[in-house]
């Protein structure tokens, strides 16, 4: 008999019968399937689910659940939304997802970097001006949050000759990259970064992270790149820096509320560059075999990978 694992999502149909049909290939030897199907009997059975934005009333109908497998790398809402934390949580870690997002970490920096904004705006009014070049070896990145996507980021950063800074909550060391924790050493990161970079988890602790106070202490003129979450930054602060021009360009990905909603005035600033949530797609068929390897090493060690812990809220 097959492992039945129930997936518990609240997706469109599309995307539940792309997720199908990569389990299908990445997990041959068990059903997983969308919880909705399952009998009360095959839900009792359950230990383990695979998550995505799911209801927790539906989690509830699984009455032996100890673990879920998310789809998604952040998982603050379902962190505030399950309640029962003798459920483990694993987000998903995917060493392809943290090779994309360092893909648009580089991409993003590189419009930046070599003044796209300011070429786009000229073109509008048919100005021919040219601006001085800076090096990649005077232009430093300031990176909020050196896990996995944050190091990966790092990474392909140092790869182009970008000095980097890096701040986590816990002191930790890489190479080549200067390495900050706790908020004396958040100030000083903030203070010498040209383009801040933001890949932390939203969490009590980072909500509002980024207010006036700290806007401020980045250089004059320096850039913004927010791939996180929204609520990280102020938004009347950020808008205010932008307004004086302390901060000479924002790239966000990521808001409080999605889809970002059109009468927000982000979609017509000038300097704000409006992403939808695209920096870190997560990849139907390398995400699949992530949560498979996880769950097959469950059902048959019962040890579990990674989990979130509830206190720190990631
Ligand atoms: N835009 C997108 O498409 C997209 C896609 C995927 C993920 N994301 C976002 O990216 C976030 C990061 O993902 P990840 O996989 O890199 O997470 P992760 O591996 O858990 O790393 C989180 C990093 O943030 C640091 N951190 C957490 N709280 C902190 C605090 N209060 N002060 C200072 N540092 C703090 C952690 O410090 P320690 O090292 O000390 O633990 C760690 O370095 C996710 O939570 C998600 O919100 C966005």
């Amino acid at each position: 008999m097959p492992a039945i694992i129930p997936l518990v999502a609240r997706l469109n149909d599309w995307e539940t019968a792309q997720w199908l049909r990569h389990f299908e290939t990445a997990f041959p030897n068990a059903r997983v399937a969308p919880l909705e199907t399952l009998t009360p009997q095959e839900r009792a059975q359950a230990r383990c689910a695979i998550v995505a934005n799911p209801d927790t009333a539906d989690l509830a109908t699984l009455p032996n659940l100890k673990w879920v497998q998310s789809l998604w790398a952040g998982v603050e809402r379902l962190v505030r939304e399950l309640p029962d934390d003798t459920i483990a949580i694993t987000r998903m870690n995917d060493p392809q997802l943290a090779e994309t997002m360092a893909e648009a970490v580089l991409a993003w920096t590189l419009y930046l970097h070599r003044d796209m904004p300011l070429y786009r705006q000229q073109q509008n009014t048919a100005q021919w001006v040219q601006h001085d070049v800076t090096l990649p070896k005077d232009r430093p990145i300031g990176i909020l949050g050196l896990g996995t996507l944050g190091r990966a980021a790092a990474t392909k950063l140092r790869s182009s000759n970008f000095p980097v800074l890096g701040w986590s909550r816990t002191p930790t060391t890489m190479p080549e990259v200067e390495t900050f924790s706790g908020k004396d050493g958040l100030d000083t990161l903030l203070s010498r970064s040209r383009i801040l970079v933001l890949l932390l988890p939203l969490t009590p602790e980072t909500t509002g992270l980024l207010n006036a106070e700290r806007l401020a202490r980045l250089p004059q003129g320096a850039a913004l790149i927010n791939f996180a979450r929204g609520p990280i930054i102020e938004t009347e602060a950020l808008l205010h820096t932008l307004e004086t021009r302390h901060l000479n360009h924002a790239v966000l990905d990521v808001f409080k509320n999605e889809p970002l909603p059109p009468t927000c005035p982000y979609w017509s600033h000038p300097h704000i560059t409006v992403l939808p949530h695209i920096s870190g797609p997560t990849s139907y068929e390398t995400a699949s075999k992530v949560a498979a390897h996880n769950i097959r090493t469950y059902l048959e060690t019962g040890n579990l990978p990674p989990i979130v812990n509830r206190s720190q809220g990631y």
